[in-house]
């Protein structure tokens, strides 16, 4: 009987905690998003700029390019970086792109949406 009682606390207990992750954890995620710009994104925590710069191809296509083929293309910057759209603007180099969806697969997306803004500002 003791048992019963115990095993009953605990799933009680558990089941409670479980809610207040719910509860809390949602609105956190959100906030935090928010305050960094897709400039600072871009040279910063995502290092794109080891390989893009802003008018000139360098390792890979210049800003200036991918934005003008992303608006051309009505593609989304956003899927892409997320490793759920095909590359649009140079397939035969999508090997070393891809090695950065490590880093843009822990962004937010509002990170990634900030990114795209930043990528498309440069079309002209
Ligand atoms: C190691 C070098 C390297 C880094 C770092 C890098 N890229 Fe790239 N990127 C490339 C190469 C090479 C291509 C061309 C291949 C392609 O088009 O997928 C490319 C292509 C792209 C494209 C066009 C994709 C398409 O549709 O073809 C976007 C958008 C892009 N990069 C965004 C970024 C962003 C944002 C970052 C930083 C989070 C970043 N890149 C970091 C090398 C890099």
């Amino acid at each position: 009987m003791k048992k019963i009682f115990l095993l009953l606390f605990v799933i009680t207990f558990a089941s409670c905690k479980k809610e207040a992750e719910d509860n809390f954890g949602q609105p956190k995620t959100d906030e935090t998003a928010v305050a960094v710009s897709g400039e600072e994104l871009f040279s910063g925590k995502g290092t794109c700029t080891a390989c893009h710069l802003p008018d000139q191809k360098v390792i890979g296509p210049s800003i200036a390019e991918i934005a003008k083929i992303y608006k051309e293309k009505n593609g989304s910057i956003v899927a892409f970086l997320k490793e759920e759209a095909e590359p649009i603007v140079d397939p035969s180099q999508y090997e070393t792109m891809k090695t950065n969806f490590a880093i843009t697969k822990q962004m937010s997306d509002a990170e990634l949406k900030a990114l795209e803004e930043y990528i498309l500002s440069f079309s002209k």
